[in-house]
């Protein structure tokens, strides 16, 4: 029986591109609604403000923003090409949006750029997150804010999916992984990494956020496809049943009725976010 095993930051999420947007179930958009509060409580983002997504994927982040202030300029950065591409086939006919491939280790702007840079469940996956947080730092303007978030516990692995793979392969390790090293779990973590690059004024909080879909059958349905072009690719029939079964059990136990960041209603499993906001 062969093992999954846990891929780099690029390599993923180029995989996971095209169903991106389904897979995160709603979860990074709902950091981000927050995160966005934050800022705009410190300085507001209006019309004359300069804004960095960065690690961007498919603009979740760009998305929320442009929908308050359709008129802000916006760079939208990402090393993964197939993340940019889609984000490309979203935004990249609005003058004010210039979207592209590019490492957060290597920002290609100059010095004191931004009024405003968000890295939303980005850092976390860095190769080099301290040369990103420099990067973070480096192109803000004084008087800027920033902010980059991490995961203190992810319940859709935590409580679902992982038990579900323990359901249907009992022997074998759990080995579907995200590609975070486990420091970046730790709130505190997160903020000395920024304190470090630069940063004197860097707040620290966590925040609550759920991963679901409008369904449990939805949400579980679009874990199962993408799932068998990769970790479950060499599940016998009878291993995906028992698989499917779990996964719908383990939502359903774990899982609540919710608010969706659309306002809409759905069924969700709880995620715990880190949210650092910086000021220079
Ligand atoms: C969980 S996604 C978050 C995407 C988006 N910010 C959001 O809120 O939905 C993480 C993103 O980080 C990107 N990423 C990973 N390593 C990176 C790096 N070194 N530089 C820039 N982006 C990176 C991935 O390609 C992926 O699009």
């Amino acid at each position: 029986m062969s093992q999954p095993q846990p891929m780099d930051g690029t390599a993923t999420f180029n995989q996971m591109a095209a169903d991106y947007d389904a897979l995160i179930g709603g979860a990074t958009r709902a950091l981000c609604q927050h995160v966005l509060t934050l800022m705009n409580a410190i300085k507001p983002i209006d019309t004359s403000s300069v804004v960095l997504d960065n690690a961007c994927g498919t603009c979740v982040v760009t998305a929320e923003i442009l929908s308050e202030t359709p008129d802000v300029r916006l760079h939208a950065v990402d090393v993964a090409p197939n993340m940019v591409q889609l984000a490309k086939a979203k935004f990249g006919d609005r003058d004010n949006v210039r979207l592209a491939v590019m490492p957060g280790e290597q920002l290609d702007f100059p010095d004191d750029t931004f009024t405003h840079s968000v890295t939303n469940l980005g850092i976390l996956f860095f190769e080099a997150p301290d040369k990103g947080a420099r990067e973070i730092y480096r192109t803000l303007q004084p008087g800027g804010v920033a902010a980059v978030t991490s995961w203190a516990r992810l319940g859709n692995f935590e409580d679902a999916i992982n038990p579900a793979q323990r359901a249907a392969r009992p022997n074998e390790p759990v080995l579907h992984k995200l590609p975070i090293k486990p420091e970046w779990f730790d709130a505190e973590h997160a903020g000395r990494v920024m304190r470090e690059a630069g940063f004197q004024d860097v707040r620290v909080s966590t925040k609550q956020v759920r991963y679901g879909a409008a369904t449990r059958e939805s949400l579980v349905s679009v874990i199962v496809r993408s799932g068998r072009q990769t970790f479950l690719k060499d599940y016998t029939e009878e291993e995906l049943k028992v698989y499917e079964a779990a996964l719908d059990q383990a939502m359903e136990t774990k899982g609540a009725r919710y608010t969706m960041p659309d306002g809409n209603q759905g069924w969700g499993v709880t995620m715990d976010g880190i949210v650092v906001v910086c000021c220079k």
